[in-house]
């Protein structure tokens, strides 16, 4: 597989790839890796061979819905790698902050996007600023969890969460995989069990939608948005 632009052409070894991350989910630093996936990329976005370079068509779909005012409204984009789907929320209204563990996707996300109104910063999604917990109206996640083994995923769904404003909403797009099948593939996907743990601390499902993306061979996927329960008044 070869990514970036014809003068910046690099080969990606998906073999390579999955034992360095291997390697460090076993000595239990599992995000210790994901600045290298951007400093790999020599500067130069295009080389990220994760990210599409294009807003997800399942978020711009959400946008569109015209059921949910966007306008004024505060977003947070986890692990925003270089940036289209932040991008995307602003472009719908909201003011957004999207950040990332990587120091060079958020540099790259800044060099990219030098007029955004997007506020980028690099944040680990474990010890977020205090100030984050329940501040945003829509917080959105795609692709995070399936790159964290174990614990780290329900820790991260819980972040997620924490982050909610009261009737806020959460979107997740991810990829996703049948319950007992592909249990050691890097990236893990999600199986329906895995995603409903947001049901099952307390959030609304509002929409489900299981899809195959576009690659050859299609790859299939979650889009799924819930929302925050108001307390109910006694
Ligand atoms: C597979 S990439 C997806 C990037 C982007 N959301 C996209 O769809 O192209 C996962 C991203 O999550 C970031 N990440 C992983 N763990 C994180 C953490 N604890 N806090 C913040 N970002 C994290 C990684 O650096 C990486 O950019």
């Amino acid at each position: 597989m070869y990514i970036g632009t014809e003068d910046t052409m690099k080969e990606f070894d998906p073999a390579e790839y999955k034992k360095m991350v291997k390697s460090f989910q076993a000595s239990d630093e599992p995000l210790a890796w994901f600045d290298s996936i951007y400093t790999d990329a020599e500067g130069d976005y295009r080389n990220v061979f994760w990210a599409d370079l294009e807003p997800n068509p399942y978020l711009l779909s959400w946008l569109n819905n015209g059921n949910v005012v966007h306008a004024g409204k505060r977003a947070i984009a986890v692990g925003c790698g270089v940036g289209d789907d932040a991008e995307a929320l602003s472009e719908a209204g909201y003011q957004v902050t999207a950040f990332d563990i990587s120091p060079e996707a958020i540099r790259l996300c800044k060099e990219r996007y030098p007029d955004s109104m997007v506020t980028y910063l690099v944040a680990d999604l474990f010890d977020y600023p205090p100030y984050w917990a329940e501040h945003f109206d829509l917080v959105y996640e795609c692709n995070t969890i399936q790159v964290l083994p174990g614990k780290y995923r329900t820790q991260a769904r819980d972040a997620m969460i924490s982050l909610l404003s009261p009737d806020g909403y959460l979107l997740v797009s991810c990829r996703s995989r049948k319950s007992g099948e592909q249990e050691d593939d890097i990236p893990l996907p999600l199986d329906r069990e895995e995603l409903d743990g947001f049901n099952r601390c307390g959030l609304i499902e509002e929409s489900f939608e299981a899809y195959d993306d576009t690659q050859s061979p299609p790859v299939p996927h979650f889009f799924a948005t819930y929302r925050k329960q108001l307390l109910q008044s006694s």
